[in-house]
């Protein structure tokens, strides 16, 4: 049987759009932007080289949506005509490598920054998640809410009038779309809370008013968690493959899942990998993207033939913006832990090696790449 390449094209055939290839660029936080999330020249430099090196889509980092939301001193922001200014740059950048570009938008939910937002966090039920978070998780008022789908609608507005192809929501990694999937810190009894088709009401009302504003050729795809891992705790697959489902009856255009590893087994269930798993269990049809250790063409392949339809690479692409060109010609990749050096030929100035090095494995222990 003939399998489906990483090199081909990807249609989104709702939106009518198509992508040159199903390799992505996974949103990777970079925390080069401004304090106050107006986009840097440097991280334009960095999604301009990753645009160059063959990427048919760009996601961009996690995007604050609405004040109180910040997790990172240097994330970017979707809230003024600057920041959408600046956007309307890489969407033009990106139009004339034929990439298409799409912004992740973004809240911290439990996770936000007390120091940052000068605020508790905030989340759909008054549950703190571990010691992280000192003064506690305010829980959402109704109308905190509709303040905050509101938000992520005319962020998802800006993005449209920048001229990007279209918004990821980010569902995933213990952020607030992802606190109200979570049965174990959404306790309401209203009518965002109580089954897992009230829970998805949030996502669904932001998708809802995206598709009601703005033409249909405008892409909207969701990221999910699909089980308890790393920063998530609380959600079981079974569940996160209900919410899939849910998700995809809604007029969306992509689902993207976040693993860590795309290859291992699930945590529920026996025998096949977490992706074939998936795969099986998901309804929708609409293109699957995954990310996780997809780190060169031959795990990009095989997640392909595990029924991925798209294939989002991290990590890898920090050391190689031109991991698509590479592949694609069977270059050498550069392998992590990436040296200091290559990471600042690559764009990432000061802050964000500082906030890469936070990263296990991720950058060598030396100025010249070498371990110690
Ligand atoms: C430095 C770094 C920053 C990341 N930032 C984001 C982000 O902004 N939004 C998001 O959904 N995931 C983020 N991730 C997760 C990646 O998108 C990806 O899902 C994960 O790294 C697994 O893919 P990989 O094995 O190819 O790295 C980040 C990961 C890394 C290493």
């Amino acid at each position: 049987m003939a399998t489906t390449s990483f090199t081909h094209p990807q249609l989104f055939s709702r939106a009518g759009k198509s992508a040159k290839n199903k390799a992505v660029l996974a949103p990777l936080t970079h925390n080069m932007s401004e304090d106050n999330g107006d986009l840097s020249s440097d991280e334009m430099a960095w999604l301009s080289l990753c645009a160059r090196g063959g990427f048919g889509t760009l996601i961009l980092a996690a995007t604050q949506v609405l004040p109180g939301g910040r997790c990172w001193q240097g994330q970017p922001g979707l809230m003024s005509d600057f920041q959408q200014g600046q956007l309307a740059k890489v969407a033009a950048m990106a139009r004339r490598h034929r990439v298409l570009t799409i912004v992740q938008l973004h809240h911290g939910g439990v996770r936000a920054s007390v120091e940052l937002n000068e605020r508790a966090p905030m989340g759909p039920s008054a549950i703190a998640a571990g010691g992280r978070y000192p003064l506690g998780v305010e829980e959402m008022s109704g109308e905190q809410i509709a303040e905050l789908t509101e938000g992520f609608v005319s962020a998802a507005q800006r993005a449209y009038e920048a001229g990007m192809d279209g918004v990821e929501l980010h569902g995933a990694h213990n952020f607030l779309l992802c606190n109200f999937l979570n049965p174990t810190l959404n306790l309401r009894s209203d009518e965002w809370g109580g089954s897992v088709f009230k829970r998805t009401k949030m996502l669904r009302d932001i998708i809802a008013e995206i598709r009601r504003r703005l033409p249909r050729n405008f892409i909207v795809g969701v990221r999910l968690s699909p089980e308890s891992y790393a920063n998530v705790r609380g959600i079981a697959l079974s569940h996160q493959m209900e919410v899939a489902n849910i998700l995809a009856t809604q007029d969306i255009d992509y689902l993207h899942f976040s693993m860590g590893d795309s290859f291992k087994a699930p945590n529920e269930g026996e025998g096949s990998s977490l992706l074939a798993h998936i795969r099986e269990g998901f309804t929708g049809d609409i293109p699957l993207m995954v990310a996780g250790n997809i780190a060169d063409g031959l795990s990009a392949q095989q997640a392909l033939h595990l029924g991925a339809d798209m294939v989002a690479v991290g990590r890898a692409a920090l050391g190689n913006p031109d991991w698509f060109n590479r592949v694609a010609t069977r270059t050498k990749l550069v392998n992590p832990p990436f040296s200091r050096k290559q990471l600042s030929l690559n764009g990432f100035n000061a802050k964000g090696l500082q906030y890469l090095l936070s990263v296990p494995g991720l950058v060598a222990s030396t100025e010249d790449g070498a371990q110690v």
